[in-house]
């Protein structure tokens, strides 16, 4: 279950392509063992902000914390503090200048201070370069140090019959540290489960694939783990041999959450997971993710495009709309006070099995320009209660605390 230990932390990310800002500085923390949703239309910027977490990018801007480590930063405002001070730099010069006598000890401080503030960015960037690429070797180096203790001993204890064994065992699995990644502790199911599964390769091959890119040779060890974890998420191990074509959607997601699993993740980002499939199967799908986060102490991030899917199974929610987070809170609370017109509007759209409601239940359209005047007042992520926030600007923040009373 939730607990209050941050496991990913996510500050001010972006991630750009081109002049698109696909994830426009979004922050959000995931607790370890909660069912984080991430929810918003087609477009808005799940996949990407899913695709960042586990490195597929080098992100725009912002910091990405697994653990307290950084393992991800961008570059975009160091970039923005360097081209910030030259501006300003520019400016105070063309002011200076047009003084006479020209104040040349006033001209040699704004340079110095640019100076040093270009410095100070250009070592915030080196260090986020250094992170970004350096923190699975660190997170190798702390595993083989760990394994170089607990082996130690064991040699030297272990008799002369004893000590083959024990050192292919260690060798093995110093293999696996060296190739193991920190990012690895989290693993991404895809949406579609057809275009994600090579039609090549077996279940076995398929399943077995990110332990043997891994390090891992044990064939025995390799077989054992495939069907463990074919049998935790309903299947049987005869079905190891055979390929993806001829099994249904429902069992190929399976097969989908069997090869995230057996990378034995902490942080599973689940994409849409049961988006294609039929409403009948949804259930199921979810009721296995469900059962293996309480067997395996999973955190999931379970992207959705309608707030339906995500209602009774995540902890908290958050909703993105347009590269934004427009609106994030504990789940039992958004659905009773939604205060986003964007979430209003999401939440106007779920169908209930209640005839008198169906009736009068209108879709609720969502129209930036209609409901937010931001000429003057920017917005920003304000908590309207504890856990609560809402992207709004000061006179939104007040009408919202209102509407809360
Ligand atoms: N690799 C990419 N290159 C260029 N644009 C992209 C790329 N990936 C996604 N986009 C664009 O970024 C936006 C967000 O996409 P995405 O994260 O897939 O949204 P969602 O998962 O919420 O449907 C979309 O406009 C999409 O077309
Ligand atoms: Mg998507």
């Amino acid at each position: 279950m939730a607990s209050n230990e941050v496991l990913l932390h996510v500050e001010h990310l972006s991630q750009h392509f081109g002049s698109l800002k696909a994830v426009n500085d979004v922050s959000f923390d995931v607790m370890k063992g909660e069912v984080f949703g991430l929810v918003g239309e087609s477009g808005c910027g799940k996949t990407t902000t899913g695709r960042s977490i586990i490195k597929l990018y080098d992100i725009t801007g912002g910091d990405i914390y697994y653990k307290g480590i950084r393992i991800g930063a961008g570059l975009l405002a160091y970039k923005q503090a360097i081209a910030q001070a030259k501006a300003t730099y520019k400016a105070k010069v063309e002011e200076l200048k047009a003084q006479n006598p020209v104040d040349q000890a006033a001209l040699a401080a704004c340079r110095r201070e640019m100076q040093d503030t270009i410095a100070e960015q250009k070592a915030k960037i080196k260090a986020a370069k250094h992170d970004q690429e350096c923190c699975d070797k660190e997170y190798s180096a702390k595993l083989i140090a760990q394994l170089k203790e607990k082996y130690q001993p064991l040699f030297e204890s272990a008799s002369e019959d004893e000590l083959p064994a024990l050192k292919r065992d260690y060798k093995n699995a110093l293999r696996v540290a060296k190739k193991t990644k920190l990012v690895t502790q989290i693993q991404m199911i895809f949406q579609d489960p057809i275009a994600s599964l090579d039609p090549r390769m077996t279940v076995r091959e398929i399943i077995a694939e990110g332990l043997i890119i891994q390090g891992e040779r044990d064939k025995e060890k390799i077989n054992e783990k495939v069907y463990e974890v074919l049998e935790m998420v309903g299947l049987v191990r005869e079905h190891a041999s055979r390929y993806p074509h001829e099994f249904s959607g429902g069992q190929r997601q399976r097969i989908g959450v069997a090869r995230a699993i057996i990378m034995k993740p902490e942080l599973i980002i689940a994409d849409e997971p049961v988006s294609a499939l039929d409403v009948s199967i949804q259930a199921q799908v979810i009721n296995l993710l469900n059962e293996l986060r309480d067997q395996l102490g999973l955190t999931i991030i379970f992207i959705a495009h309608d707030l339906s899917v995500v209602k009774y199974f995540s902890d908290r929610i958050g909703v993105m709309y347009f590269g934004k987070m427009v609106e994030l809170a504990p789940s039992d609370e958004l659905f009773l006070n939604p205060l986003h017109p964007y979430t209003r509007s999401l939440l106007s759209a779920i169908p209930l099995p209640d005839p008198a409601y169906e009736k009068e239940r209108k879709r609720i359209v969502y129209n930036p320009l209609v409901e937010h005047d931001y000429s003057t007042d920017q917005p920003t992520m304000r908590e309207v209660k504890p856990g609560h926030f809402v992207y709004c600007n000061e006179a939104e923040y007040q009408r919202y605390l209102d509407v809360l009373k």
